[in-house]
């Protein structure tokens, strides 16, 4: 069964490269991120999982933990990481989860049999504090993820979560938000003293609120 915003993350225990793994006690009070790539020692994972490595001081600033996983085991996990490790130029800093009786990718719908027999595309899960599915994401194995993005979405998720904004396309963290439908000009007025410009009624722009 597909996956959906607002969902509850299922809960697992599965085996990683830094032990067992029992997903919400993991999680804990955290934001977390968990991720799956179709395989071990192929071209394009090896790039994102570099990538997310050296990511890792970003996702930390946030309040966010990352798991990757694919149907490998956490032998191949741990041979791989060594060829990131030198071919990345980084250090793979955060769990590998193996999954080779695909127990978690059934959990999370991660195998898609039209796109790849038997094996994990690449998805991404957000997960808030409260354990509830904010964001997923599906791309094609041919295509590395742009992480930035995911970062990206994690700070409009973070910051519309407290303040009464969303954020428009392309947004970045600084960047100007949307004062949301539900708030009356009145009440605008009151939570947004830096103003807010209305460029039609229903599109009124304000700064970002904690900057
Ligand atoms: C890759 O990561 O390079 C890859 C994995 C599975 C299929 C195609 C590419």
């Amino acid at each position: 069964m597909a996956i959906r915003l607002g969902d509850e993350a299922p809960n697992f225990s599965a085996e990683s490269t830094e032990g067992t793994i029992i997903f919400h006690e993991w999680l804990g009070d955290s934001w977390g991120v968990l991720f799956s790539h179709p395989a071990d020692y192929t071209p394009v994972c090896t790039t994102e999982l570099g990538t997310v490595a050296k990511l890792k001081g970003e996702f930390d600033q946030r309040g966010v933990k990352v798991a990757g996983l694919s149907v490998d085991s956490v032998d191949d996990h741990k041979g791989w990481i060594s060829d990131i490790n030198e071919t990345q130029n980084t250090s793979v800093n955060f769990p590998l989860i193996a999954d080779p009786e695909r127990k978690v990718a059934d959990l999370y719908d991660m195998i898609h049999p039209n796109a790849i027999n038997n094996l994990t595309v690449r998805s991404v899960f957000v997960i808030d504090p409260d354990k509830k599915v904010k964001l997923t994401l599906t791309y094609p194995a041919s295509t590395g993820r742009n992480f930035d993005e995911v970062l990206r979405v994690i700070d409009s998720l973070q910051l519309t979560a407290t303040h009464s904004v969303a954020t428009p396309a392309n947004w970045k963290d600084g960047d100007d938000c949307i004062v949301v439908p539900a708030l009356s000009d009145e009440q605008a007025k009151e939570k947004f003293p830096k103003g807010f410009t209305a460029i039609k009624p229903y599109l009124r722009i304000t700064p970002q609120p904690n900057k």
